[in-house]
C-alpha cells in the first residue's frame, strides 16, 4: 500500500485527504520510484484551489526526489537503485511512492542530497530560464526580483548576482528583508510599506531597471511596469497573490515601449536536450556554491494541509519540504 495526497474537488486545503491505496506497476515509459523528499511549490496552491486547471479527483505536487523502484516496459537509460530528482510531468508528488514517465526525471549527482534535490529543481531550473534563456542576464543589469526571500527568490538572487547583475529585491516583511539582503540583494524594498516603482527609480537614478522578474502578479503588475527603463523586460511569471488582469498592448507603449512575456519552466524544458541541460545548469551551480538549498521549514506529508496554509499566507522562507 502507498500514501499519498489526494483531492476529489478543487478549495481550501482541507480538500486535501492523505489516502492509502495500491501502487500499480509502473506503465510503458514510467519508473516507480520512493520519495525520499518532496518540494513544495506555489503551483500546487493554484492546482489545489482551481486558479489552475487540474484533472479530478487526482494527486498534488510536481517535485521530489528519490530512488528508483521498478521499470516499465520499454524505459532505457535508468536502471532500479539510480537517485533521481524531477520537476513537473503529471501530479502526484505528494506520496511515498510514484509512477513517473521516464522522460521527467533526471540522475542526480552523487553530491547532490535528495533534500537539496527537491528544494531546487523546480525552483533551481526557473531561475536557470529566467536569468539565461528568457532574460540573458550579465554584467551591468540591474535587476528587481520581487519576493526575494521565497523559494524562487532565494534561488533568483545569488544567481544574478553571480552574472554580475545589481539586484534590488522586495519582501513582505524586515525579517525576510534581512534573508533577501543574504541571498545577495544589493537592495530591498519593503514593498507591503513603500511605493516599489519611486524606491526603484530612486536606487536607479531615475532610469528604471532592464527587467523585473514579478511572481506576484496582481498586487505588484502595475507598480513592475512602472520600475522599467525605456524599452524593458517584465517577465510575470506567477501570480500569488492573484491573476494579472487584462492589458491594452498600447500601456507597453506608452510607459516607453517595454517588453512583457509570461513564461512557464515546462515550456522551457519540453524536449529532453533542454530538460537535460537546464538540470545540469543547476547542479554546476550548487556544486559551484552560485546557489544553494534555502530550506525554511520542513512538514511532514500529513501535515500539508498546515504547509499551504503558511505558504500561502506568507509565513514561509526560502524552500518548504514535505519530508516521507
Ligand atoms: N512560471 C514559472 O515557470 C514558475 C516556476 C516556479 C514558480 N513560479 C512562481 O513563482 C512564485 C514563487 O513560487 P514559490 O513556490 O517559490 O513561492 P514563494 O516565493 O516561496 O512564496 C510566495 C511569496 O510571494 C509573496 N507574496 C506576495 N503577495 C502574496 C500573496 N498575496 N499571497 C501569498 N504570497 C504573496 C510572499 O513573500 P513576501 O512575504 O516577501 O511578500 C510569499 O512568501 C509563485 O508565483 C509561483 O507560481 C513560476
Amino acid at each position: 500500500m502507498n500514501l499519498s495526497i489526494r483531492i476529489e474537488t478543487t478549495g481550501g486545503p482541507e480538500v486535501m485527504q492523505l489516502v492509502e491505496t495500491p501502487l500499480p506497476a509502473p506503465g510503458p515509459g514510467e519508473i516507480q520510484l520512493r520519495h525520499e523528499a518532496i518540494g513544495l511549490n506555489f503551483i500546487d496552491v493554484y492546482h489545489r484551489s482551481g486558479l489552475y486547471r487540474v484533472p479530478l479527483p487526482g494527486g498534488l505536487g510536481s517535485e521530489g526526489a528519490g530512488v528508483v523502484t521498478a521499470l516499465g516496459p520499454g524505459v532505457a537509460g535508468f536502471a532500479v537503485g539510480d537517485r533521481i530528482a524531477y520537476a513537473g510531468g503529471p501530479l502526484g508528488a505528494y506520496s511515498e511512492r510514484r509512477n513517473l514517465p521516464a522522460r521527467h526525471a533526471v540522475k542526480l549527482p552523487p553530491e547532490i542530497p535528495a533534500e537539496t534535490a527537491a528544494a531546487m529543481m523546480l525552483k533551481g531550473m526557473t531561475a536557470y530560464y529566467l536569468l539565461h534563456l528568457t532574460f540573458a542576464v550579465r554584467p551591468g543589469h540591474t535587476i528587481l526580483v520581487h519576493a526575494a526571500a521565497g523559494g524562487v527568490g532565494s534561488v533568483l538572487v545569488p544567481w544574478a548576482r553571480h552574472l554580475g547583475a545589481r539586484v534590488i529585491g522586495t519582501a513582505g516583511s524586515a525579517d525576510k528583508a534581512r534573508l533577501a539582503r543574504a541571498a545577495g540583494c544589493n537592495e530591498v524594498i519593503l514593498y507591503r510599506e513603500q511605493d516599489v516603482a519611486a524606491a526603484v527609480k530612486e536606487f536607479t537614478s531615475g532610469q528604471g531597471v532592464d527587467v523585473v522578474y514579478d511572481s506576484v502578479g496582481k498586487d505588484t503588475f502595475a507598480g513592475s511596469l512602472d520600475s522599467l527603463r525605456r524599452r524593458g523586460l517584465l517577465v510575470s511569471f506567477g501570480n500569488a497573490s492573484g491573476k494579472v488582469p487584462p492589458i491594452e498592448p498600447v500601456l507597453l507603449s506608452d510607459k516607453g515601449s517595454l517588453f512583457l512575456t509570461r513564461p512557464k519552466l515546462a515550456d522551457y524544458v519540453a524536449t529532453r536536450e533542454e530538460l537535460t541541460a537546464a538540470a545540469a545548469a543547476l547542479f554546476g551551480a550548487i556544486a559551484e556554491g552560485v546557489v544553494q538549498a534555502t530550506i525554511g521549514q520542513r512538514y511532514p506529508l500529513r501535515e500539508v494541509a498546515q504547509a499551504h496554509a503558511d505558504l500561502e499566507a506568507r509565513r514561509t522562507t526560502g524552500t518548504t519540504l514535505l519530508t516521507v
